[in-house]
């Protein structure tokens, strides 16, 4: 018997970075938003108590990938055996769509699809709650994943408050040559707020946003979109600049970098004008890839 989980991409809406904490990590005032793009997981029994994994795709750099434990799926599987007591094996075979080190929490995603995919496989039966508190242990966007939708973050980005949405939202990805590291882009923040030319943090995720989320109001959730990591992305790619002003000139309701970065996401005031975008960024030879995705889209989910 084999089991196959789809895991989600996403995107902050609204990233607010607060001041570095004792831990390391920071606070977040963050909406997180799941997007049509998935990776694919597919969990198999061993006759042995080994966790293999194995990955697969078209996206560069996955040779990169390690395998063993520094994965967070590997490590996605063990938490789940040690917490349940069980000394059980699988096979973890990983079909990557989500572009690495993107700022679309691919690795998160796969982390959040081990967890469905072995609790089914092993017949844990663990409820939601169960897995969101080994997600969070795992990383700051591990539950999102779990839950899909959009989802306001706070804590470290751990704690999880689901939002409703009406309506589907357009989207285009422009994705980017090479990746940018999280834990730098939070430490160029630190950097940058340390010599004061930083703005200063936002704090609060706008009451705006999430009235127009449940509006389904378009408008209203490009005109509230910001990213506190963006000026210290842009910093360190200053290519993405012109991405986000192809968007803006080709007609985008919104355009911001995702995350931490390099990707771009464009919100659309529709799917014709998504289309439309697609063909203007990519004729403009912005990107390593443009792609036309939908949300909000469930978290990780068998299939
Ligand atoms: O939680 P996760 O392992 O995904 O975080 C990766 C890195 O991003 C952390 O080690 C930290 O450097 C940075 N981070 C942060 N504050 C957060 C989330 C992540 O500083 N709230």
């Amino acid at each position: 018997m084999s089991i196959t989980v789809l895991t989600p991409a996403k995107v902050n809406l609204v990233l607010g970075v607060g001041p570095k904490r004792a831990d390391g990590f920071h606070d977040l005032a963050t909406v997180y938003y799941a997007l049509d793009l998935h990776d694919e997981l597919v969990v198999a029994h061993r006759a042995d108590d080994r966790i293999v994994l194995t990955v697969t795709g078209t996206q560069p750099n996955l040779h990169r990938l390690p395998v063993d434990g520094r994965n967070l799926v590997v490590r996605a599987a063990q938490a789940l055996r040690a917490r349940c007591g069980r000394r059980a094996g699988a096979d973890i075979t990983l079909h990557k769509n989500i572009p690495l080190t993107a700022g679309l929490a691919g690795g998160s995603s796969d982390a959040a699809a081990a967890l469905v995919a072995c609790n089914a496989l092993w017949g844990l039966d663990l409820a939601l709650d169960d897995l969101l508190t080994i997600a969070a242990e795992l990383g700051s966007d591990v539950p999102f994943c779990l839950l899909g939708g959009a989802v306001l973050g706070s804590g470290r980005g751990e704690l999880v408050t689901p939002l409703p949405v009406v309506g589907t939202q357009h989207w285009v990805l422009v994705l980017a040559d090479g990746g940018l590291s999280t834990p730098a882009m939070f430490a160029a923040l630190d950097r940058s707020r340390e010599s004061g030319t930083a703005a200063p943090p936002t704090e609060v995720v706008p009451a705006d946003l999430l009235s127009a989320l449940a509006d389904g109001d378009v408008a209203g959730i490009a005109a509230a979109m910001t990213n506190d990591l963006e000026p210290v992305a842009l910093a360190a790619r200053p290519d993405l600049a012109r991405v986000l002003d192809t968007a803006r000139a080709a007609g985008a309701a919104g355009a911001l970098v995702s995350g931490s970065g390099p990707t771009c996401a464009v919100l659309a005031h529709n799917a014709g004008s998504a289309d439309r975008m697609a063909i203007a960024l990519r004729a403009a030879g912005v990107g390593r890839q443009v792609l036309v995705s939908t949300g909000p889209a469930v978290g990780a989910r068998i299939v």
